[in-house]
């Protein structure tokens, strides 16, 4: 497996391989490695000659300081499991690399960002779009591999292929589990062992959700059984708990007529911010 820090490191390693028309699978992540990263890592193999992953924890997706310092690093047991999980290549840039003069670049990406994760991170989505611009001009993948854990980062990013015409093709993963539900995580780390236990909820919550919803049950009584049961819960603090369209993120009142439907939340479990969704239908 082979480190590479620089732009130019990284064009002279895949130019061989894109002569040879050998097909390039990225994935781009910010480290602190798990099941999740690594199914994405698993589902780039099956389907690339080769397969870069980057590790960057980009600053300016960052809204919260405090969120980016505490930000996990692990950068030795990321390169153990990316290496016995066949990566080829791993680019590991620095911040300096990444953002040689201050980005004047801003990317709104309409409705699509005003909504959950935008509207409660505000420039987090315009941070996303300008590092994963950047991290696809420089890798020049024919396929990248993000995880339906970030549902609106996957839509958005969508978007930013289609509206700009990057040559890459963007595939989704599901989700991968603890085996209580709960959605992997970089953040999972920092949760106390009892703050770990509450955590479930989030999952618990969705599922409970998608089972009255599918019963016909209407969704804003639906919501305000979980809004009561996250208030009866000390440790965690409820910041959303939506119905939308899967693509459009369009918020919606019910699954009456509807075709692609998903479940996103949001909360607090102690410190640790958590994000999670479900698909209804
Ligand atoms: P990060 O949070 O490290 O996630 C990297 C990729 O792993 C993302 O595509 C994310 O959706 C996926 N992922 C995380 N947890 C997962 C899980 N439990 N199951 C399946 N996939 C999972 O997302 C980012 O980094 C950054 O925003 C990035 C795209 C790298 C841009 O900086």
């Amino acid at each position: 497996m082979d480190i590479l820090r620089t732009k130019n490191e990284v064009k002279s390693a895949l130019d061989i391989l894109r002569k040879s028309q050998k097909t390039i699978g990225f994935v781009p992540t910010m480290g602190a490695l798990h099941y999740g990263h690594l199914s994405l890592v698993e589902n780039a193999k099956l389907s690339s000659d080769a397969v870069i992953v980057s590790i960057f924890v980009n600053p300016t997706q960052f809204n919260n300081k405090e969120d980016f310092e505490k930000y996990p690093i692990t950068l030795e047991e990321d390169l153990k499991l990316l290496e016995e999980n066949g990566v080829d290549f791993v680019f590991l840039p620095s911040v300096s690399e990444m953002y040689p003069t201050e980005t004047l670049l801003k990317i709104d990406f309409g409705d699509l960002d005003k909504t959950l994760e935008g509207a409660f991170r505000p420039g987090h989505f315009n941070g996303v779009g300008v590092v994963v611009s950047k991290l696809l001009n420089i890798v020049k993948p024919s396929k990248a591999y993000f995880g339906q854990k970030d549902l609106q980062q996957v839509a958005i990013i969508k978007r930013l292929v289609s509206d700009l015409s990057f040559d890459v093709e963007i595939i989704t993963v599901p989700t991968v589990r603890e085996n209580d539900g709960l959605a992997m995580s970089s953040r999972n780390i920092r949760l106390s062992k009892e703050d770990r236990l509450t955590a479930t909820i989030l999952y618990k919550c969705m599922l409970f959700a998608k089972d009255e919803l599918l019963a016909g049950q209407n969704w804003f009584e639906i919501k305000e059984k979980v809004t009561k049961r996250f208030h009866d819960e000390p440790q965690a603090r409820l910041e959303y708990f939506e119905l939308v369209h899967t693509d459009t993120l369009i918020k919606l009142k019910g699954i009456k007529n509807q075709k692609k439907v998903s479940i996103c939340t949001a909360a607090y479990i102690g410190e640790v911010r958590l994000i999670d969704n479900l698909e209804i239908i």
